[in-house]
């Protein structure tokens, strides 16, 4: 029997890729989103209506859900759409549901406003304690400095970024992070992730107590609600965006790095 050539082969290496810390604090990250988004959808189902301000004014919510008769209808931005089914009238067990959300994207499923709190508040602590320790962990290695922030160098090198054209090295380029990847992470982790957790503290009544500031800054409670909501809908499109981008690149290899720690390299490509 003919053994493949192993000259055809291309050569490869393996190769340590990311840190444990960055490892363990990420995939903590996506198990404590997935159930505070779960179980904040929960939340807002309790008033499925948005506001600017420091009072809920009824009549002007910039989005709503709701149902007209036996349609689910959604108000946004003064545009109204038909959503029966997903948005304001959804399907539970074979029964109609007036709620903003569908019982299968919240947790508890059913209606419960005190467990989703409860699920809610403990994994806030989960993330907000994570990502201190990625934050500064993160610092001290100089991790975040030379792999993660972008530098001027970055931001200029953007629109020839390889990524931006789906073109993705499988040698030792893709061993560093693009000014694409920079950009998005360091969003992520300094503006996103931190808007959420100090909007999240604003409605909070003992953190109105204790910094009543928090408040003046964000405009009011139902402004700081409105931040925390479009957060929560940045943080899932960047999720998608950033899963699309790990299996167009080779899932296999990249969630093996950000798993056990080291990737392949091919040896034939720059
Ligand atoms: C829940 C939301 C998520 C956030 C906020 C997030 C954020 C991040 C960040 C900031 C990094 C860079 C980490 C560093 O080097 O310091 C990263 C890397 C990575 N993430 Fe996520 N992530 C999320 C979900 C996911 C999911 C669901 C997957 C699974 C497909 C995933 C797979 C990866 C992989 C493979 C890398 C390494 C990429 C590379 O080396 O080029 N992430 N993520």
């Amino acid at each position: 029997m003919s053994q493949p050539d192993e000259k055809s082969r291309p050569a490869t290496r393996v190769v340590k890729r990311h840190a444990l810390l960055v490892r363990l604090t990420h995939w903590i990250n996506v198990v404590a989103l997935t159930i505070m988004l779960l179980s904040g959808l929960q939340i807002f189902n309790a008033h499925p209506a948005l506001y600017w301000g420091k009072k809920a004014t009824f009549d002007s919510p910039w989005l709503s859900m709701t149902a007209q008769g036996d349609r689910g209808v959604t108000y946004f931005l003064g545009k109204t759409f038909d959503t029966t089914g997903v948005l304001g009238l959804s399907e539970h067990d074979g029964q109609k549901v007036v709620q903003g959300f569908p019982a299968w994207t919240t947790i508890p499923h059913l209606r419960d406003l005190a467990s989703g709190r409860n699920w809610h508040l403990f994994f806030a602590w989960v993330f907000g304690i994570n990502g201190l320790i990625y934050l500064l962990s993160g610092l001290i290695s100089r991790h975040l400095q030379r792999d993660v922030l972008p530098s001027p160098k970055d931001i200029k090198a953007l629109p020839r970024d390889p990524h931006l054209r789906f073109k993705f090295s499988k040698g030792p380029d893709s061993l560093r992070y693009h000014p694409m990847q920079r950009l998005a992470y360091s969003g992520m982790v300094v503006i996103v992730l931190p808007l959420v957790i100090l909007t999240g503290l604003t409605m909070s009544p003992s953190m109105n107590a204790a910094f009543p500031g928090l408040l003046d800054l964000f405009g009011g409670r139902q402004s700081a609600r409105s931040i925390h909501f479009i957060c929560a809908v940045l943080i899932v499109l960047f999720v998608i965006v950033h899963v699309l981008m790990v299996i167009a690149s080779g899932p296999f290899n990249q969630l093996r790095g950000m798993i056990t720690g080291k990737v392949s390299v091919r040896e034939d490509q720059p």
